[in-house]
């Protein structure tokens, strides 16, 4: 069964504690767009584990686990990665792939990535880590890739070519010194050694996994509503985050794909800019980030709050064709008053149940349409089985369910790996 993780709103809805959940299962756990903006929690005993480049299955003894050629790879990053997971004891050398077709972020892509928000007269909130740059250089064809750190003559050709022309755009649109070809040469041909014993060919190693029948499990970053298409755009990240990039982004068909599971929290966050239909007002935003903790993974940025949209998720539901969905952090919502869900946007008349992600003045202006539950008082956080829940957290997910018509096949109900309930 090869299954396809996707968020299906703005990112941070949990996939990390999904993906571990689901990777015991699993051969093989793959990692297929996106970069180091991503920032997936898994916590074992209390320990809290935060990754950023590296396949969340990593904690699963034995299970191989895949950087694919959508990703964009920094290698800084990934071998702090690499080492801190080593001095927790964990063995990775024989269980971690790379692609040699990824791209590399280099320094130049990071700071490029923080000169242009600055010059933004709309921000969009970029977590700063070089990945709209990146993905920028390999869509113009400038791009370099894993296998060029290991060619020396055709890197240094490379980034000679790149650093002739950004130099120059970073002293005369930015007033920025630029870099020196030696230093991120020598530095980089050293990550080309490092990265070596990783390097295969992604595509045919997992082609050949599908053969032999192997369980692959593909993590997706970001949500949705990131999504460089189906996002809402411009305040999105610059890669496919939606199902269909499993397939470019490692070299797969997409009839390999046998399973979307969507994962939705079960109300909105959002960290960076961009409209927010649903958000809360600060008072009650505030209730909802000390109690789920909403601070960014991987920026530590306080997260914008608000209701769940099922406008939001339905569509999701519908670009990812989401079989079945995880929904995360039922236990926040516990001691409210209320709990509201929006239905429907209307806007100049117009009742909207799709997402509007061509028409930003709709999720900006728009009114919106509510329903209401009550909410439950008890601590929901150690049941461990569906009927015991209260009768008002079962109405809810019933709710969700309905307005979706999707099957609910597991809540969370804590951040530990026991504080999840199949349904
Ligand atoms: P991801 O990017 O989708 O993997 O999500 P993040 O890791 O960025 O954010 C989710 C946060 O919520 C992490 O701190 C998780 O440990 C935590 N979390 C996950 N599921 C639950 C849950 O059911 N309840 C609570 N209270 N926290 C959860
Ligand atoms: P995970 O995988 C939440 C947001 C940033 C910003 C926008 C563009 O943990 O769910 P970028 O650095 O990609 O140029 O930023 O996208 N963003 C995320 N928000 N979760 C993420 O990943 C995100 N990755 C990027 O905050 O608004
Ligand atoms: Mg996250």
């Amino acid at each position: 069964m090869n299954t396809v993780i996707i968020g299906t709103q703005w990112g941070d809805e949990g996939k990390g504690k999904i993906i571990d959940f689901l990777a015991e299962d699993s051969d093989c756990i793959i990692r297929f767009q996106g970069g180091s903006n991503a920032g997936h929690t898994v916590v074992v005993d209390t320990q809290a584990h935060i990754f950023h480049l590296l396949p969340s299955g990593i904690l699963h003894k034995g299970k191989i686990c895949v950087i694919g050629n959508g990703v964009v790879v920094d290698p800084e990053i990934l071998f702090k990665e690499i080492e801190a997971f080593k001095d927790k004891g964990y063995n990775i050398n024989s269980r971690l792939k790379i692609s040699s077709l990824s791209h590399i972020i280099f320094p130049y892509h990071k700071i490029m990535d923080v000169l242009r928000e600055k010059r933004r007269i709309r921000r969009i909130g970029t977590t700063g880590r070089g990945i709209g740059p990146c993905y920028a250089d390999k869509i113009n064809r400038c791009g370099i890739r894993v296998i060029d750190l290991i060619n020396p003559d055709v890197f240094s050709r490379k980034l000679k070519d790149n650093l002739k022309e950004k130099n120059e755009i970073f002293r005369k649109v930015y007033g920025f010194g630029g870099f020196s070809f030696n230093s991120i040469y020598k530095t980089y041909l050293d990550y080309g050694k490092a990265i070596k014993p990783y390097i295969i060919d992604v595509s045919r190693f997992l082609n050949e996994a599908i053969k032999k029948k192997k369980s692959l499990l593909f993590e997706g970053a970001q949500g949705t509503f990131l999504d460089i298409d189906f996002g809402t755009y411009p305040y999105v990240t610059s890669s496919t985050t939606t199902a269909g990039g499993a397939a470019s982004g490692c070299g797969i068909a997409p009839t390999s794909i046998d399973k979307i599971i969507g994962v939705a929290k079960s109300y909105t966050t959002r960290v960076g800019e961009g409209p927010f239909p649903t958000e809360l007002s600060k008072k009650f935003s505030e209730f909802m980030r000390k109690k789920g903790n909403e601070f960014g993974a991987t920026t530590g940025r306080p997260r914008r709050c608000g209701w769940f949209d099922a406008v939001m998720v339905s569509t999701a539901a519908s670009v990812n064709r989401v079989s079945e969905l995880a929904i995360t952090k039922l236990d926040v919502l516990g001691g409210l008053k209320k709990i509201k869900i929006c239905i429907a946007y209307k806007y100049k008349g117009k009742m909207f149940r799709n997402y509007p992600y061509d028409d930003l003045d709709v999720l900006e202006k728009g009114r919106l349409i509510w329903q209401e539950y009550p909410s439950w008082q008890e601590d929901i956080s150690t049941i461990t089985e569906y009927r015991k829940l209260p009768k008002n957290t079962k109405v809810y997910i019933k709710a969700i369910q309905d307005l979706l018509r999707i099957k609910i096949f597991m809540i969370s109900l804590g951040s530990q790996r026991n504080q999840t309930v199949r349904i």
